[in-house]
């Protein structure tokens, strides 16, 4: 039976960088969940004859959304939902689950790399036909139908089994139950040399993956140890828990801390790699070494010709904005474009669907290519076997070489988290009028070449995103300040500092990048401003 109900509207209901994020006690209020989906179908328009696909991190709520869901499409007139068994879907097996089937998009019930639990965070990311999220105009007009929605349309009926692989039906809505992983496995078999894979373990060849208790455990044991031979035991916290087992699931250097400190130890495999909550980022790392995200796409875009997906040639690349320039020295030398785009993995889909470029990344440990319109964290970890596999080279042998090839760009990134909303604005308000003032100021050894707000020109759909402010140095150092747009309260500050250097490529990354720190923290005002004297997390 469909129900319509009464709802009073949401004011909050933005999306940010990666859909919409918020605490999960939020996103249990009364009706917020509906409002918000709801206001979706109302964007969409006529769902006669739509098809999507629905998933998630298996993440404390998502049962229970993912039913609201089921019952809200149906009642929608949708005619066909495609959802990942028991609810599980990783972003990147989504979307490819998406264009596979031609759909017009989909739902991952997911926060990404936030953590979990009752008192962690909730999120739902919404992708259209593209396989990719939204952009901006379509998130704006969802944003501006959640302020004035007042009803919402339900189908009242017991919640639809998912632990099936089946089709069923709901109204007159279809429903398939699909195997969340087989169509992801079968896609990394059509781009990457399996047997090659497999005979680098069969070598000897150790590594530990680690799936922080989300979704990609099941994937991850599938095509590692079952397809690949890497071992039992090669894939820890395997199993999707509601709340990650208390794991903060991003893969960086602070919140996978565990698994740094076993590779810095004398245990440590030949590799190892990370992904977070729903599966699209990812952590490289070698025997006691850690590689950059940014270093890790200028090698993946060196390294493609050893990928058979690749080996014919690619489009160009692209980075974000905060991202170091790494990548666009490796494309310049071998002739491919490199474009900048603002912070965001939607900004990438534009110019993969227009096939402007085939790889692309940023330095918040994303990185993929065109076979899906998201980041792709096991993708990423293949490609490294991959080019381990074919070169017979540890993960530092190819890093070093990449820097003496190309450079080394000593590149971090800095938060300041917890900020208050307004104070962080105007921080950012006052920064941006300031900027013309500095051109050919000096700070010791640096000099403000151009300062400027990042601008970006979409070649495809022309529409124009102002993102972060860039100060840009005579030594091609430079410093990148934005606010995050995925937190779910208050602001955090994100400063990124690049020093790419041509000669001393075997100096400490904070050393070497402690004097932009300085001048980035002094030009800003951080510390008058927001009393914090250091960042609350470095990666
Ligand atoms: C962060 C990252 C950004 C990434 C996004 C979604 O967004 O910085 O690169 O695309 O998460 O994973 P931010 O919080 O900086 O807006
Ligand atoms: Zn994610």
């Amino acid at each position: 039976m469909i129900q319509t109900k009464k709802t009073t509207a949401y004011t909050d209901q933005k999306m940010g960088t990666g859909g919409l994020r918020k605490k999960t006690k939020v996103m249990m209020q009364p009706n917020y969940f509906e409002n918000f989906i709801q206001s979706i179908f109302n964007t969409i328009g006529d769902m006669s004859g739509k098809v999507f696909v629905v998933g998630g991190d298996g993440r404390y709520f998502n049962k229970i959304a993912i039913q609201k869901l089921i019952k809200m499409a149906a009642a929608n007139g949708v005619k066909k939902l495609i959802v990942g068994q028991n609810g599980f879907l990783s972003t990147p097996a989504g979307s490819h689950v998406m264009l596979k089937n031609h759909t017009n998009g989909g739902f991952i019930l997911s926060a990404s790399h936030n953590p979990g639990g009752e008192n962690g965070d909730f999120g739902i990311k919404y992708a259209n036909e593209t396989g990719g999220q939204v952009p901006t105009s379509v998130s704006d007009k969802i944003y501006e139908n959640t302020k004035k929605i007042s009803e919402y349309k339900i189908f009242e009926s017991e919640d639809i089994d998912l632990s099936k692989i089946r089709t069923t039906k709901l109204g007159d809505m279809e429903i398939e139950i699909i195997d969340s992983v087989k169509d992801y496995v079968e896609m990394m078999e059509s781009i990457f040399d399996f047997e090659a894979l497999k005979k680098l373990f069969k070598s000897g060849f150790t590594m530990r993956f680690d799936a922080m208790n989300a979704v990609t455990g099941p994937y991850a044991i599938r095509i590692f140890e079952e397809i690949l031979g890497a071992g039992k035991g090669t894939v820890t916290h395997a199993v999707p828990l509601p709340d990650f087992g208390g794991l903060h699931p991003d893969p960086n250097l602070i919140y996978a801390k565990h698994l740094v400190d076993f590779m810095y130890s004398d245990e440590a495999t030949d590799f190892a790699g990370a992904n977070d909550g729903d599966g699209d980022r990812n952590m490289i790392l070698g025997r006691k070494f850690f590689v950059t995200p940014s270093d890790s796409l200028a090698i993946l875009a060196d390294n493609y010709h050893l990928i058979p997906a690749y080996k014919n040639g690619i489009y160009g690349v692209a980075k974000s904005a905060a991202t170091s320039t790494a990548v666009c020295r490796v494309a310049e030398k071998n002739n491919l474009p490199c474009y900048v785009v603002p912070t965001g993995w939607k900004y990438f889909v534009n110019l993969m669907d227009s096939k402007r470029i085939t790889l692309c990344g940023e330095e918040s440990f994303g990185s993929g290519s065109s076979h899906i319109r998201e980041k792709d964290g096991i993708w990423a970890i293949l490609f490294w076997l991959s080019i381990i596999a074919a070169t017979g080279k540890s993960v530092e042998e190819i890093t070093r070489e990449n820097w003496k090839k190309y450079g080394r760009s000593y590149y971090m990134r800095f938060d300041f988290e917890g900020l208050d909303t307004e104070v962080a604005d105007k921080l950012m308000k006052d920064l941006e009028a300031k900027l013309p003032s500095l051109t050919g100021k000096e700070y010791g050894a640096y000099k403000v070449s151009q300062a400027a707000p990042f601008v970006y020109n979409d070649p495809v759909d022309g529409s124009v995103t102002k993102n972060g402010l860039v100060v840009d140095f005579s030594n091609q150092s430079k410093i990148t300040y934005r606010l995050s747009g995925t937190g779910s309260s208050g602001a955090t500050l994100r400063v990124y500092l690049e020093r790419p250097e041509y000669k001393n490529l075997d100096k400490d990354t904070y050393e070497m990048v402690s004097d932009l720190l300085k001048i980035a923290m002094d030009i800003a005002e951080i510390q008058k401003r927001t009393g914090k004297t250091k960042a609350d997390v470095n990666t």
